[in-house]
């Protein structure tokens, strides 16, 4: 017969075999189950000298002892190695390149427009809006535009079919006329007349494409009809604009005589850097100049009490200076390489 020490080892042998937990078990069962090769020794005790029982139970309880040790010890090693295999199959490279979650972004004219809007609300004026699809009469009559005036042919106009009055408006100054009126309407029957100080945003369109024309394309209308409003005060509000905008000093700002017909003095204003990659070359931005008297009146205003200055300026082409893009027409072609960009 083995001897209890052989019992132990082969035991230790058995357990170690196991791969799992229920391996494990039978190979328990197989030494201390009721069958078990130490139950049935524990079990022939009773067939011993009562004088050498005492030292033969003893010795087997030690086996037992050994083989329940064992037996704890792979239980143990088995759950642990089970938990790493787990943690490993469960196991987040952290290392990897996240997923990429697409957000959007505004338009950089929508960003220009933003920051216009900002800059002139800080020097209190107000933004309003009116119709792209605006009557003849707003966009050219009551600018002083009579028909058949040769300005007319200025603008290439886009009409509505079958309505020789109504029109895609072809820059933002009928605004002019619609908040004049607004504005006299409002303070109807009151000695004083606040001033009136705004900014009007929006789409325009003309028959014209080229780098640096679009069809449709953006301006930014501008008044401001107080008492004693001048030529001075407008040359200040562009040029402290234009810095703030670019956030420079390095910029030139250049009045250049002009002619429209609902300003009198007229002109344009160009724009150039003194460095960077747009050094050098003039862009024309606005068009600016004083309210004409017949403008005013055309408004409801009494142009003998006040004056007024306008400008109307091209917010695409000041996206295209701020961030060096030398083709308007990108802005409009919805290319996401392009447009990510700005993000
Ligand atoms: C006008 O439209 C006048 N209404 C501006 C004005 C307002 C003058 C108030 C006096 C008082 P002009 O056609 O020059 O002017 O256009 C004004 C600006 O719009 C230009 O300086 C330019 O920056 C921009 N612009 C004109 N045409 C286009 C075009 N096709 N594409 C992109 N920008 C344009
Ligand atoms: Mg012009």
């Amino acid at each position: 017969m083995e001897t209890l020490d052989q019992l132990v080892q082969e035991a230790e042998a058995d357990f170690a075999a196991a791969v799992d937990g229920a391996a494990l078990e039978q190979a328990k069962a197989r030494y201390l189950g009721k069958s078990g090769s130490l139950t049935e020794r524990l079990k022939a005790l009773g067939k011993l000298a009562p004088e050498e029982r005492r030292e033969a139970g003893a010795a087997i309880n030690r086996a037992k002892d050994a083989i329940e040790r064992a037996l704890e010890a792979r239980r143990t090693a088995l759950r642990e190695a089970a938990l790493l295999t787990q943690l490993a199959a469960e196991a987040l490279d952290v290392t990897l390149p996240g997923r990429e979650s697409v957000t959007g972004g505004l338009h950089p004219v929508s960003r220009t427009l933003e920051r216009i809007e900002g800059l002139f609300r800080s020097i209190g004026f107000i933004v309003a809006d009116g119709p792209e699809i605006e009557t003849d009469w707003h966009n050219f009559t009551a600018l002083n535009t009579p028909e058949n005036h040769p300005a007319r042919s200025m603008h290439d106009t886009f009409y509505l079919e079958g309505h020789d009055d109504v029109l895609l408006r072809t820059h933002t100054s009928p605004v002019q006329i619609r908040a004049m009126q607004d504005h006299v309407a409002r303070h109807a029957g009151s000695e004083h007349m606040p001033e009136l100080r705004l900014i009007a945003p929006g789409r325009v369109y003309r028959v014209d494409s080229d780098a640096t024309h679009s069809p449709m394309f953006h301006q930014v209308e501008g008044l401001w009809v107080g008492e004693n409003v001048s030529f001075a005060d407008l040359k200040g509000v562009i040029a402290d604009f234009l810095r703030k905008f670019f956030e420079t000093e390095d910029l030139q700002v250049r009045f250049r005589p002009s002619f429209f017909p609902f300003t009198e003095p007229s002109a344009e204003i160009d724009v150039a850097f003194m460095s960077g990659a747009l050094e050098g070359r003039w862009l024309e931005i606005a068009g600016c100049g004083m309210v004409h008297p017949n403008v005013l009146r055309f408004g409801g205003i009494d142009p003998e009490r006040y004056t007024g200055f306008a400008f109307g300026m091209g917010p695409d082409r000041l996206t295209m200076l701020r961030y060096g893009v030398n083709d308007l027409r990108l802005f409009f072609e919805g290319d996401l390489r392009f447009l990510s960009q700005f993000r």
